[in-house]
């Protein structure tokens, strides 16, 4: 981190406010004992049967953890259980069949309520049906789905049965599809005819065919959810094609046994953004991971299974998968889901939605928060949002402004706000406060939760003083880590631990896990996360590879060389800054502007649309022929230059400076 970088951030961290959480908070809080932290510590890594004991097993494990071969760690070993038996059948076996499971939205006002009875009869059939379809134990489904109920019964189907889910966000393009199916060589596709955004159905088939088209292997079988009914595009079902309705008809009433998995079978595939163009492939398994999904929400967002719960964030990402379906439906509880945005039709939506299901608990991202502030408290006014008991927020920083205004005109200066640091990698929460426990300083996550062992450390791995910023690091293991890159041990090692590690030693004492993210710690052990020091951008919550965007970039005709970089937004945090060079030198137009953000939206999708897009005659380059990344990221955010002394050729920063200010003006 460059010197300017580290004031900058130290600065922003100056004399912080506390919040206290109130004592009818405390009160009933799931954890409110402050000893924990101490308890974990003393018996670790045996306190972790404290997750472990939040789940049903079929066969008990031996060992809480094998360390025996870092950083290849195994939780639970020999542990046997199902995570869709964990999430549906233990609550109807337990009297509980006729609470909701899922109170589900539709962007036009319909609703659809599953208890756990009905969840529980979706998932057989479906899971009748994949099987049907051939899929087998081990093979990987993709699910390709907007935010329809169909899509956690269908992951709950795919653990039923033992194969492994890969959700892709539906937002992704057709093109991203494709490579992640081809990647977990998934022969099967479960996904929908369309979904409603802002009033308007979107055709969603015609993407998904068009990924189909560019899987490498064959597909066995694809299902399609009619989600538009009338309003559907036409699209006639292909041979290999079947309708969810039809196979579901086929299958009613049929029962599946929940398949004994291993604690380290995996549950999930989930694909997320590096350094590098090709995403990775972070694999989960099933015990550890859906024991800290089921620990930090009980303990974190403090759910019981008499609330009403609510994760504003989209199942195709991690939070969703965490803390819309595998934990909180562990534990019981209902939890709702909202097809649409927050400002369709109004932008009071989302505060409606909370004062109708009389919400207890409430998970969003800061990139929301700064848009509902900037709409105003006018629109969560008009509502009764007195049933609110606990905040949270996650994906990004949030500043203490955002903070503060969420904690008021949300939570009415009641509810405590846990703001939680993690990441896909982790599996769930790592860093913010326990609500019942711990004091609140806006725009801090908070300590490591009870049995997370994270420093700030420098360059050389030396922890660094409080107050000075530094990189996050992990020492030890937990069980909701990721195992491994799918079918990539090497890049696993290589992304996550070389940094900080000695690679030949076999105690796991020497291995140090390393997220990338900046951060700085107080005197009171309270972390701040400063963000990513990565090639990676997190716009909206959104984690974006810089290579990614770049290498769609320079595959539209006409683009030579392209440099993308992360500026600050209001809104977004990030937002996508593309600098270009054109193959012939010549200043590039309005129309190739708009090949190269089609280019961007068809590889990726809309989220990775370029903010700008800067044409220059020549990028920044250090003699060595690196580009300055740094200096294109103090242009874009209209900051005084940092040292370009060291460049090749340093009149060409003023150049795009002023070009950058000429296209905002
Ligand atoms: O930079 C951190 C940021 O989001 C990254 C992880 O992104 P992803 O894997 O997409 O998962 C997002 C949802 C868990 C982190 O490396 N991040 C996440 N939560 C916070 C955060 N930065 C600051 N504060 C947070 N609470």
């Amino acid at each position: 981190m460059s010197d300017e970088n580290q004031v900058e951030l130290e600065a922003r961290l100056e004399e912080q406010e506390v919040f206290e959480p109130s004592e009818e908070f405390v009160a009933q809080a799931n954890v409110s004992d402050p000893d924990i932290y101490e308890e974990f510590e003393e018996n670790w890594p045996q306190s972790w049967e404290r997750a472990a004991e939040m789940i049903d097993w079929d066969e008990s494990y031996d060992e809480v953890l094998d360390d025996s071969n870092p950083p290849f760690y195994k939780w639970f070993t020999g542990g046997k259980l199902n995570a869709s038996y964990n999430c549906v059948d233990r609550h109807v076996e337990n009297g509980d069949k006729n609470r909701v499971a899922i109170k589900w939205e539709g962007e036009h006002g319909e609703t659809r309520t599953y208890t756990y009875q009905d969840l529980y009869r979706e998932v057989n059939e479906f899971a009748a049906a994949l099987r049907a379809q051939g899929v087998e134990e081990d093979d990987v489904v993709t699910l390709y789905m907007p935010m329809v109920p169909e899509l956690p019964i269908a992951m709950l189907a795919c653990a039923r049965i033992g194969a492994p889910h890969s959700v892709v966000f539906a937002g992704f393009s057709a093109e991203a599809l494709a490579t992640r199916m081809n990647s977990a060589d998934s022969r099967c596709l479960v996904t929908c005819d369309g979904y409603y955004r802002r009033g308007d159905a979107l055709d969603h088939l015609d993407k998904a065919n068009e990924g189909l088209d560019g899987v490498d292997h064959g597909v066995d079988s694809v299902v399609v959810v009619d989600r538009l009914g009338e309003d559907g595009f036409d699209h006639e079902l292909r041979g290999n094609q079947h309708d969810w309705d039809d196979l579901m008809a086929e299958h009613a009433g049929e029962r599946v046994e929940p398949v004994e998995r291993d604690a380290e079978d995996m549950l999930f595939l989930m694909y997320t953004s590096g350094t590098t163009g090709q995403p990775k492939g972070v694999k989960h398994t099933t015990g550890g991971y859906l024991s800290y999904a089921t620990w930090t929400s009980h303990a974190v967002l403090d759910i019981e299974k008499e609330d009403t719960y609510w994760c504003s964030a989209d199942i195709g990402w991690i939070t969703g998968h965490s803390y819309i379906v595998y934990g909180p439906l562990a534990l019981g509880t209902t939890t709702v889901m909202y097809e649409g945005t927050p400002d369709f039709p109004n932008r009071d939506r989302l505060w409606d939605i909370i004062e109708k299901y009389a919400v207890d608990i409430f998970y969003t991202a800061p990139t929301a928060i700064r848009a509902f502030m900037k709409w105003g408290s006018r629109f969560p006014e008009q509502h009764d949002l007195s049933s609110l008991r606990l905040l949270g927020t996650v994906g990004e920083p949030i500043n203490p402004r955002a903070w503060k205004w969420y904690y008021k005109h949300i939570g009415n200066e009641e509810c405590p706000v846990v703001d939680t640091w993690w990441q896909t990698e982790t599996g769930g929460m790592m860093v913010t406060t326990l609500p019942g426990v711990c004091d609140m300083k806006p725009g801090s996550a908070g300590p490591p939760l009870p049995g997370i062992d994270a420093q700030i450390v420098d360059t050389s791995g030396t922890e660094v003083d409080a107050g000075r910023a530094g990189y996050l690091t992990v020492n030890k293991p937990w069980p909701g880590m990721l195992r491994t890159l799918y079918k990539n041990d090497e890049r696993f090692v290589q992304e996550y631990w070389q940094e900080y590690s000695d690679v030949n030693s076999d105690d796991s004492d020497d291995w140090v896990y390393f997220p990338e993210d900046g951060a700085k710690v107080d005197d009171d052990g309270y972390i701040t996360v400063l963000g990513r020091v990565d090639d990676v951008i997190n716009v909206s919550g959104h984690r974006l590879g810089t290579m990614e965007i770049e290498s769609a970039i320079v595959g539209v005709e006409g683009v030579a060389e392209a440099a993308v970089v992360g500026a600050n937004h209001e809104l977004k945090g990030e937002a996508v800054y593309a600098y270009v060079i054109t193959e012939d030198g010549a200043e590039g137009g309005e129309e190739l502007r708009g090949r190269i953000i089609e280019g961007v939206e068809d590889a990726i999708g809309p989220i990775a649309r370029p903010e700008e897009v800067v044409f220059t005659p020549e990028l920044p380059k250090t003699r060595s022929g690196k580009i300055m990344r740094r200096l294109l990221e103090d242009v874009a955010n209209g900051e005084e230059l940092g040292n370009t002394s060291t460049l090749r050729n340093p009149e060409i920063v003023d150049t795009i400076a002023r070009q950058v200010e000429q296209q905002r003006n």
